[in-house]
């Protein structure tokens, strides 16, 4: 599909140890399948959850469970296909309510000349705008950074046939050199939430802002394993508490 081929392609351009993960495991034979990819926005008119995912809507994503997430100022959707050998799309929005007031003016000063476009950071931002949003939030400094891009790809765990469990793929990627988010242990979840995620932390990339370069975590590859429900299907939403802590994958390390 189209639209997730250039999605991917832009990603593995600012996240080259997607790139990496991915012929790791495609050394051992595996088809890689992803389970989700996931985009952020801030939450005002013209940028909210609606938008973002009015693109995948039209090619026959259905929007699916809501999740807030009160510590992180975020509220979230995900979207899903018929086709099960597509992605679902988890978008996720920042509450600017909830936010300080110099953090509220600075995202409106961002949004005020711009469009909304997939795939793109449609303004200028300059690094000392970055530095001030980081104080209030990291998802808010990151969306300033990168904009639209995706935030990260996750790969479908139960698909892959030369790896029995989250952590054996976990052993497999410290021992290639990855290093994993470890906030609230490196595997998220449990069998009985039917969801278990890890992910590796994002790298550091050389963003171009405005007035300067500056070396700043861009995105993350992330792994997700399902497990089965009462009815025998796999499970297919997210676990609040785990997806609190993945977020935590693209903060800056001081
Ligand atoms: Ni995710």
């Amino acid at each position: 599909m189209r639209l997730l081929e250039d999605l991917w392609r832009d990603y593995v351009a600012i996240t080259p140890l997607a790139g990496r993960v991915h012929a790791l495991l495609e050394a051992r034979g595996e088809r890689i399948v992803n389970d989700h990819v996931a985009l952020r926005t801030y939450g005002v008119p013209g940028f909210g959850l609606a938008t973002l995912a009015a693109p995948f809507e039209q090619l026959g994503w259905e929007a699916r469970g809501h999740y807030t997430f009160p510590d992180k100022k975020l509220v979230a959707r995900y979207w899903q296909h018929a086709d099960p050998t597509l992605p679902k799309i988890f978008i996720s929005e920042l509450v600017i309510a909830d936010l300080p007031a110099r953090a509220q003016a600075l995202i409106s000063g961002l949004v005020a000349n711009a469009s909304f476009a997939m795939g793109t950071r449609p303004w200028q931002v300059d690094h000392a705008t970055y530095r001030a949003l980081l104080d209030d939030s990291e998802y808010a400094a990151w969306v300033a950074a990168f904009g639209f891009r995706v935030n990260h790809f996750t790969v479908d765990v139960n698909r892959l046939t030369t790896v029995a469990s989250l952590a054996e793929l976990n052993t497999l990627l410290r021992d290639a050199g990855f290093a994993l988010n470890e906030s609230g242990g490196a595997i998220k979840g449990t069998p009985a939430d039917l969801l278990e995620q890890s992910s590796t932390r994002a790298e550091e990339i050389d963003v171009a802002f405005s007035d300067t370069t500056a070396r700043i975590p861009s995105c993350y590859y992330e792994f997700a394993r399902r497990y089965p429900q009462p009815d025998g299907t796999l499970f297919q939403g997210f676990v609040p508490a785990s997806a609190d802590k993945i977020f935590e994958s693209t903060d800056v390390r001081r």
